[in-house]
């Protein structure tokens, strides 16, 4: 099987006071290893409580969630950390970095949270993750001294440094400029070709297009699930809001053309 996540008829019921939330009413779809899928839909159409599910961070109120060839739904609450730790990076659309610790003391602590790894091990690590990322020269900066995009590339080498199976990114690029999303966005393409399997939450058509495959939920529910490349033709009926802004150019391709990307990546390296 080669399956990395396998989701079925899955639901999750919010509990507030008197007040239930259906948030996600009985999804399936299954994620290869080695895809690149983008998730978009409205805001409240439960996105984030579907990357929750996926990343183990939160259990389905029913259905099945089989990631790796695991059935998640089964495990205890420490079994799930321990899912997470060795098998999911996360990254979100505020870094969440420690804003006293250096990027390079960033990108050590889930290693120190996994527990069991010498400290000179977990920096060097640690600095390989950053040099990955193309901030081999920022190790010691905090992040109020690094820019916005260097931060968000903290929090990817943060989330490679266990060496995951599958990087959950939920809303990359929300806190970032134009210039900036397509850096971030060639990096997780660039992890994506060298095997990554991947999965990301976006507003923004263009940034879903570097995926190949997309994911399209409301109210809770799976409304399309195509390639990207079919996603936006001329005349889509379902969503022709979702047209990225400028033909079929993702953001780095359209940097690319505007001369402000070099063509070679210096970030590309083996995952
Ligand atoms: N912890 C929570 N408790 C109660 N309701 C929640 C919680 N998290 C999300 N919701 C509700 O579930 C729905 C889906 O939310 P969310 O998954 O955050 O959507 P999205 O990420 O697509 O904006 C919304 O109606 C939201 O208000
Ligand atoms: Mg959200």
């Amino acid at each position: 099987m080669n399956n990395m996540i396998s989701v079925r008829d899955i639901t999750r019921v919010y509990h507030t006071g008197e007040i239930e939330v259906h948030a996600l009413r009985g999804l399936s779809f299954d994620i290869e290893r080695g895809e690149f899928v983008a998730i978009m839909g409205p805001s409240g159409s439960g996105k984030s409580t579907l990357m929750n599910l996926i990343g183990c961070l939160d259990t389905p109120t029913t259905g099945s969630y089989t990631l790796d060839g695991l059935p998640v739904e089964q495990l205890e609450m420490s079994q799930l950390s321990a899912v997470r730790n060795r098998k999911i990076g996360f990254v979100f659309q505020q870094f969440h970095l420690l804003a006293r610790s250096t990027a390079l003391e960033n990108v050590a602590l889930p290693l120190a949270y996994r527990g069991g790894i010498p400290a000179a091990e977990r920096m060097a690590r640690a600095a390989e993750s950053l040099e990955r990322v193309g901030l081999g020269d920022r190790m010691d900066h905090r992040p109020q001294q690094l820019s916005g995009g260097q931060q968000q590339r903290v929090a990817i080498a943060r989330a490679l440094v266990t060496q995951p199976a599958l990087l959950l990114a939920d809303e990359p690029t929300g806190a970032l400029d134009t210039r900036t999303s397509a850096e971030v966005m060639d990096l997780l393409t660039d992890l994506n070709r060298s095997g990554m399997t991947v999965v990301l939450v976006t507003h923004e058509p263009d940034v879903a297009h570097s995926a190949r495959r997309l994911l399209e939920i409301r109210d809770g529910k799976l409304m399309r699930d195509v390639p990207t490349a079919e996603a936006w033709t001329a005349h889509d009926p379902h969503t022709p809001h979702l047209a990225p802004t400028s033909g079929n150019a993702s953001p780095v391709e359209r940097a690319r053309r505007a001369g402000r990307l070099p063509v070679a990546s210096r970030w590309r390296k083996s995952v």
